[in-house]
């Protein structure tokens, strides 16, 4: 099992202390976005006040989406690295900048691009489809990529006589096997949140609420999904909470979702699964990095900036743009048209 090291940044904590206590953080935001022309994407395993002060909140597909619209001059990138990256990549002319540069993605750190491309020359025929997880140097040694909204559909795009390498995530690739009965030769990636969920407390939940409906996100390992009812992306498994009749949902994902099914589905009630040491407190500690505090340090700032090499931007954003026609044909647009 992958652990998580988030480096120390006594820089940052010291500009934490810094801010003036008597300022209202909110206003102060409010007013920054407009002076700075700037619009704030956030993901759905953000804290709850991030995501309630976002222009648009969504998952990665949704914010690579609306990252390519965005038309002021800055985006605030309130999630992890690769979705500003890609966000760079899609809009290359507006200032990217993140609350913390530290949060960052143990799939896209697990799958370094040295190895990576070795692991692509060994297999020469295939058609790589990568996670958007992943770094941007990754994602330019790339033919298509995918989120967890639209993987079947970028699988099933390949003809069926091409073999297909999928990355990063384990999990993720075998769910998709069995989705679309494709093989696929993968990379070993796993997500720290989402492996260490337990399928013995999934189990006791359904015990004891037997009307309860799980729900999983396909980065779960194949003993978790065994036992969903339902699987998919943040967002699709947000819609699943007002589509279905069930009135409590055991909910296998970084529990910062649960904040949209609330609002979405007042009157139903969500259990988080614990992980394997019985904690109900899963969340990811990269997303988890971004706060009230380094969101108005970064308006204010307008650092720290997210920068991609254009050789680099130039050859990720091709299989980008692929994944996003491709979604736009099955009608995968999870934000927007
Ligand atoms: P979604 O695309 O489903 O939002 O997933 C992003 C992610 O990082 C899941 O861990
Ligand atoms: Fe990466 Fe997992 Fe965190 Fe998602 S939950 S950003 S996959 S470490």
């Amino acid at each position: 099992m992958a652990t998580v090291s988030v480096t120390v940044d006594p820089e940052l904590d010291r500009r934490v202390e810094a801010i003036d206590p008597t300022l209202d953080l909110e206003e102060e935001i409010a007013r920054l976005r407009k002076e700075k022309d700037a619009i704030i994407l956030a993901h759905y395993y953000q804290e709850d006040d991030l995501q309630d002060l976002a222009d648009v909140v969504g998952d990665s597909l949704a914010l690579a989406q609306a990252a390519k619209k965005a038309a002021s001059e800055v985006i605030v990138f309130a999630g992890v690295h690769f979705m500003a990256e890609t966000a760079k990549i899609l809009n290359p002319t507006r200032k990217v900048v993140v609350p913390d540069l530290r949060a960052g993605c143990s799939l896209a750190d697990g799958c370094p691009a040295d190895r990576f491309e070795a692991f692509v020359k060994e297999h020469p025929d295939h058609t790589v489809i990568t996670y958007v997880n992943s770094s941007a140097r990754v994602k330019a040694l790339s033919d298509l990529i995918c989120t967890s909204s639209n993987a079947r559909e970028i699988v099933a795009s390949v003809p069926a006589d091409k073999p297909i390498l999928f990355a990063p995530d384990r999990f993720l690739a075998k769910w998709v096997m069995q989705e679309t009965g494709r093989e696929m030769a993968f990379w070993p990636g796993t997500c720290i949140v989402h492996e260490t969920f337990s399928a013995k407390a999934i189990v006791e939940l359904k015990t004891e609420h037997p009307g309860a409906e799980v729900i999983a996100h396909p980065e779960c390992d194949g003993a978790v999904l065994t036992l969903a009812d339902y699987i998919g992306s943040t967002s699709k498994l947000i819609a699943r909470t007002t589509e279905s009749d069930a009135k409590t949902f055991i909910v296998a994902t970084e529990p910062g979702v649960i904040h949209q099914m609330r609002r979405v589905a007042p009157g139903k009630t969500f259990l988080p699964v614990p992980d394997q040491e019985g904690c109900s407190c899963n969340e990811c500690p990269y997303m988890r990095l971004n706060t009230l505090e380094k969101l108005y340090l970064c308006l204010r700032d307008l650092a720290p900036e997210v920068t991609v090499p254009e050789d680099i931007r130039v050859r990720a954003l091709l299989p980008v743009e692929r994944m996003l026609e491709i979604s736009a044909k099955a009608k995968i647009t999870n934000y927007g048209d």
